[in-house]
């Protein structure tokens, strides 16, 4: 066992600053010192750069990796002015996460010697000791001082701790060397059984504040969530080697039964037969670990990916005829909550096998009971159902914007509790980590049994650049002094609608949906209605989840990332009111009718035949009721052939415009009763370049059906 303690993340506040100086300046040496004793363990030049995965570097890219780490962020925030050495600080920058900008086309790399890299560390441990002895120290330290870089660093250099024992452990033995720093477990035996244990209903809160958390969190760690988990039942211990035999010798990666589709496309693709770190010999299973094979320690947990762990809860279910599956991030924190887990105490080993106290490998799962479980934080990661999505409040760290938002894909899924090896931020209670389902960590699972967990809010960013720039424009900022558009149409015809009836509106050409919100305010029962199901996909997430996110180009491949809340702008009651759907305003289906309201936003110009399009709206509204026109009138004829353009031509040669061919179309049914009025709007295309607008905007009113009303031609 380790006698030394691995120091602790740093409390940011304090009243002592030379203290607290001193005290990151030892995290940080600590650290960097670990980090080159993990690498100590290569023996030979080969387990630098033989890669131990195919989607992965050589162990080489993340020796100098987290080194260059600190030099960009310190750059990026203006601490550092100079590099020292831009050719590794290139590339030993990005390629960790199976990313599409990551490049890992070897034969584009040139790497260093080790020697090379280890001189390279050294120049930056010195930079970066130099700049924590000078460095103006005010306490507390939040996310925006200048010392949140330097934790940065530090704490990213204990993820790929971590994460680079993991390769290690896939490398090859024969370039390793096994080291008594990174001592493992010796006790093994057979695992207790491993009932279920039920657990009570209760409410979780998770409230990390950027200004005033006390520990260094990631960006998706901040903000607030509060959930109410019903009761379920959890198995007291991980599943052990032994629990998760009986599956392989089942046949359980022979039955595509127990697989999602992603997970038998994963095993079909790898052609996995067991997990990854077992190793069949003649005379039995062994265990490989990260510097040696042992004999297969059946009590301790198993090690698997999310879909390995997924195919086992839904074999387990079949045989039991119980709703078995892994827990939701929620159930895992009302794990913690019942089982009373501290943060790892400063001054003590962590009663769990967790923070390199204990040992450099997993130990027995029954080895550190915690209340009436064991490992709800330690010993293996534990896989849950839950794919990363943000907090309310979420923002990006400007320093490292990319830290988080990319993994908001549905595709990676949250790991709790920590493994042996999870130092620092990764061991607390509000660590948020999440990988591809596919990933290999130190990495086990629980299994628990309850009602189906309910989806977590969408975490998906819209990076589509038109949808999102609706999503600005509806949604967002204001720019250059103008008035929120859609809004500004809504005001516009609840004003003029004055006490007239306001049951049903129909948004005809809603595009992402605010108008539709904002008529909601007034109206019983608004339809958005838009030609494109990717625009109204957007207004529907919005009712549906409350939460609308997207990027912004702020230049080039740059974007910054925008969230925006129903509650914020004051519609939460109007997400009942409003229904999206997709529908072609020339050939409207007959059930749209009966309103009181038509808004036809933007539409006229961009139809492929606008007259009969307004020919029919009267049949659409009730007597008395109003039709909303506004259109800058930008007549293409890549929209509508030229022969359909209601206006902006000559005729016998005077000018006719668009308002003159709305009059003459609605005349027969309609009385203008507001406008022309210009109304302006601005869409945001990056950060410097806008397209400004008028759009005329004309309401008018449905007259009463007369007797001798003439028809018109087009219908
Ligand atoms: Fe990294």
């Amino acid at each position: 066992m380790n006698t030394e303690r691995f120091p602790r993340t740093p409390l940011l506040h304090g009243e002592d600053p030379v203290a607290k100086r001193r005290e990151i300046r030892d995290y940080f040496i600590a650290t960097f010192d670990r980090y080159e004793s993990l690498f100590a363990t290569l023996a030979t030049a080969d387990a630098y750069y033989r890669k131990p995965i195919a989607l992965r570097h050589p162990l080489i890219f993340y020796f100098g990796h987290t080194a260059t780490f600190f030099i960009n962020k310190l750059i990026l925030a203006g601490l550092l002015e100079q590099r020292l050495e831009p050719r590794f600080e290139s590339m030993f920058a990005v390629g960790v996460d199976e990313m599409s900008w990551d490049d890992l086309d070897e034969s584009n790399y040139d790497w260093p010697s080790v020697q090379a890299v280890r001189d390279y560390r050294q120049r930056v441990r010195t930079a970066v000791i130099g700049l924590i002895e000078r460095l103006p120290l005010r306490l507390p330290i939040d996310w925006d001082s200048p010392w949140w870089p330097i934790l940065m660093g530090i704490e990213h250099e204990r993820i790929h701790l971590e994460t680079s024992s993991v390769l290690i452990r896939q490398q090859s033995l024969d370039c390793l060397r096994t080291d008594p720093a990174w001592e493992p477990c010796r006790e093994t035996g057979e695992p207790p059984a491993n009932p279920l244990v039920p657990v009570a209903a209760g409410s979780i809160r998770l409230d990390k504040d950027q200004a005033s958390a006390p520990y260094y969190g990631w960006d998706n760690e901040y903000g607030l969530h509060e959930a109410e988990v019903p009761a379920f039942e959890a198995s007291r211990t991980l599943v052990s080697n032994r629990e998760f035999l009986a599956f392989v010798e089942t046949g359980g990666y022979e039955t595509d039964g127990w697989w999602t589709p992603e997970g038998l496309a994963w095993r079909q693709f790898s052609q996995a037969r067991f997990p990854t770190f077992w190793v069949p010999e003649p005379a039995g299973w062994r265990l490989r670990l990260m510097l040696e094979t042992v004999p297969m320690p059946w009590n301790w947990p198993v090690e698997v990916n999310y879909h390995e762990a997924k195919a086992f809860c839904l074999w387990k279910a079949e045989q039991t005829g119980t709703l078995v599956r892994l827990p939701t991030e929620d159930e895992w924190y009302r794990l913690h909550d019942v089982a009373g887990c501290p943060e790892v105490p400063a001054d003590r080993p962590a009663a769990a096998n967790l923070h390199l106290d204990h040992w450099a490998s997993s130990c027995p799962v029954d080895r550190f009971a915690q209340g009436a479980f064991c490992d709800v934080t330690g010993n293996v990661w534990q896989w849950t159902e839950t794919p990363i999505y943000p907090f309310a409040g979420f923002r990006v760290h400007p320093l490292y914007d990319d830290f988080t938002t990319p993994t908001f894909d549905e595709r990676h899924n949250l790991i709790k509790g920590g493994s042996w090896i999870s130092c620092g931020n990764e061991s607390l209670h509000s660590a948020r980590y999440a990988f591809r389902r596919h990933f290999f960590q130190h990495a086990g699972f629980r299994t628990v049994v309850g009602a189906a967990p309910g989806l977590p809010p969408a975490s998906h960013y819209e990076t589509d650049r038109l949808l999102s720039e609706y999503a600005e424009f509806h949604y967002g900022a204001e720019y250059h002094g103008v008035p929120n558009f859609p809004r500004a149409l809504a005001d516009i015809a609840l004003r003029c609608l004055g006490d007239r009836p306001a049951r049903r509106a129909l948004d005809l050409g809603c595009a992402t949906g605010r108008t539709t919100f904002e008529l909601a305010r007034r109206f019983e029962e608004v339809t958005g209605m838009d030609f494109s199901a990717r625009f109204i996909g957007l207004g529907a997430q919005l009712a549906d989840q409350g939460v609308l996110r997207y990027t912004l180009v702020d230049e080039g491949e740059l974007v910054s990332w925008r969230e925006v809340w129903l509650k914020d702008l004051d519609l939460t009651e109007a997400r009942d009111r409003v229904t999206f759907v997709q529908g072609d305003a020339c050939n409207l289906k007959a059930q749209f009718t009966g309103y009181d309201l038509l808004v036809a936003a933007n539409l006229i110009d961009r139809l492929y035949s606008p007259t009969r399009f307004l020919a029919q709206c009267h049949a659409r509204i009730n007597p008395g009721g109003l039709l909303l026109i506004a259109s800058p009138y930008t007549w293409l004829t890549e929209h509508t052939p030229r022969e359909e353009w209601l206006g902006g031509f000559k005729r016998d040669g005077e000018n006719v415009t668009t308002l003159d061919g709305l009059k003459t179309v609605l005349g027969a049914h309609f009385r203008l009763i507001e406008g022309p009025l210009e109304v302006p709007f601005v869409i945001r295309e990056t950060r410097r370049k806008f397209q400004h607008s008028l759009s005329e905007v004309t309401v008018w009113e449905r007259l009463p059906e007369r007797e001798d009303a003439p028809a018109h031609g087009q219908d």
